[in-house]
């Protein structure tokens, strides 16, 4: 039975999260803001993991003292050692969600059942459409011009075994514009979209509003 002034013990242990990242970490950056600088995700990174050890989003992580790893292929030899690493890495940090925020790897089978329904990318297209293993960074949108789509965005899905095609949880949308370069759409996409949308679709993971059942996303929004 619990005794008046106990009530600490029974506070909601906040969401662990680990954010994979393998570049600039613009994502990682705006989950950092909206979690330590606003208050707005009930949450904790507890660890960044890396595929490459120079990537700027480790500077970032090392700012807000936030725990980092890296896992890359060349260290590990090959995926299934590195994701032995990571998963390892999940489980002492006691992460509860995987973000995958710009991570360029391929996650094995092994990880992604491991973690199912707890891993979720942020894919800078309108899934189905524009994903799969080519279409990453500039090649997705310079597809996206070049087949004269009229609208494009991002897609936040869980991952599952094939290449962004888990189910999707949030999609957003912009139009393209005439005088849109691939470097153009990226960056208008990456900051109208992509940030915003990461951080509502996080924030709500947290809050348990995002759940899977029977095989599809239930979102309590
Ligand atoms: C961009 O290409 C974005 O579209 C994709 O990842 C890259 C951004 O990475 N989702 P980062 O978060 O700035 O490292």
């Amino acid at each position: 039975m619990p005794l008046p002034g106990d009530d600490h013990l029974f506070e909601k242990r906040k969401t662990r999260l680990a954010v994979l990242v393998s570049g600039g970490g613009s994502n990682l950056q705006a989950l950092i803001d909206a979690i330590y600088v606003r208050g707005e995700i009930d949450g904790d990174i507890s660890v960044v993991i890396s595929s490459n050890a120079g990537a700027f989003a480790l500077k970032r992580a090392e700012q807000f003292r936030i725990p980092a790893a890296v896992a890359s292929l060349k260290d590990h030899g090959s995926p299934e050692s590195r994701d032995a690493f990571i998963l390892k890495t999940l489980r002492e940090y006691a992460a509860d969600y995987v973000i995958l925020a710009g991570y360029l790897g391929i996650l094995t089978d092994g990880l992604v059942k491991a973690y199912e329904n707890r891993i979720v990318n942020i894919h800078p297209a309108l899934l189905p459409k524009f994903g799969g293993k080519n279409y990453h960074g500039l090649n997705v949108h310079r597809a996206v011009i070049e087949a004269g789509e009229r609208k494009s965005g991002a897609t936040v899905h869980f991952v599952d075994t094939g290449v962004d095609t888990g189910l999707a949880i949030a999609q957003e949308s912009l139009k393209v514009l005439p005088e849109d370069t691939p470097q153009s759409l990226q960056a208008r996409i990456l900051d109208e979209i992509e940030h915003p949308l990461l951080v509502r679709v996080v924030r709500d993971l947290c809050d348990g509003k995002i759940k899977v059942a029977d095989g599809k996303v239930v979102y309590e929004k």
